[in-house]
């Protein structure tokens, strides 16, 4: 069996377009690259077009500068019957003192689409490791977690029409 593509790697280098009003690059312009990154990591793996569903947990844990460069690895977490979780972490690096911090964390789901626009069965994930055993664990947790709020927000919505919402 052909070994599967879970993994992609992309490296871009932070320059003043990216800055916000302090300086800092915006985490807009870091959503971007994420979503790309998404992207290109469903995708691959899944050998199809993809859109993006969701976007979960993202934690913007230290500031990102600009000069720095930045590694985002992405891993296929899980994949249900055509949406694929996306884990990216993110690590800059000074380029002066080779410091590297990890400066953000999120989940992507992915859905693989055919020309049409209808979902589509992907490949399932061969968990390999410890690690994406237990990757695999925590991304059931997290589409739990995102269904059961979902439903309970719904309900508390019941009597509420799509337009008031
Ligand atoms: C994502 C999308 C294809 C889902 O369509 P849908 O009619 O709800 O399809 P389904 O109910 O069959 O769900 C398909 C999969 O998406 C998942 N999904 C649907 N809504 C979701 C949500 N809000 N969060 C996470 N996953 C979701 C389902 O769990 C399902 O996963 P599975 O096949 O692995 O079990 C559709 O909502 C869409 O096209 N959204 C717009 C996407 C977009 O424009 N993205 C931004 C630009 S790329």
């Amino acid at each position: 069996m052909p070994k599967q593509e879970k993994y992609l790697t992309m490296t871009v280098l932070m320059t003043p377009d990216m800055a916000n009003f302090s300086g800092h690059v915006h985490g807009g312009s870091l959503l971007k690259l994420l979503d790309q990154v998404a992207y290109a990591c469903a995708a691959k793996y899944c050998k199809s077009y993809v859109v993006t569903a969701a976007l979960d947990q993202v934690f913007f844990r230290q500031q990102v500068h600009v000069g720095e460069l930045v590694t985002f690895m992405a891993h296929v977490n899980h994949v249900g019957r055509s949406s694929m979780e996306i884990g990216i972490k993110v690590v800059a690096e000074n380029l002066r003192t080779h410091e590297k911090r990890h400066t953000t964390s999120c989940y992507f789901t992915m859905v693989a689409l055919d020309e049409n626009g209808k979902t589509i069965e992907v490949q399932c994930l061969t968990l390999e490791t410890e690690r994406e055993k237990r990757q695999f664990a925590a991304a059931e947790i997290r589409k739990k977690l995102r269904q059961d709020s979902l439903e309970k927000i719904r309900a508390l919505n019941n009597d509420i029409t799509e337009e008031e919402l």
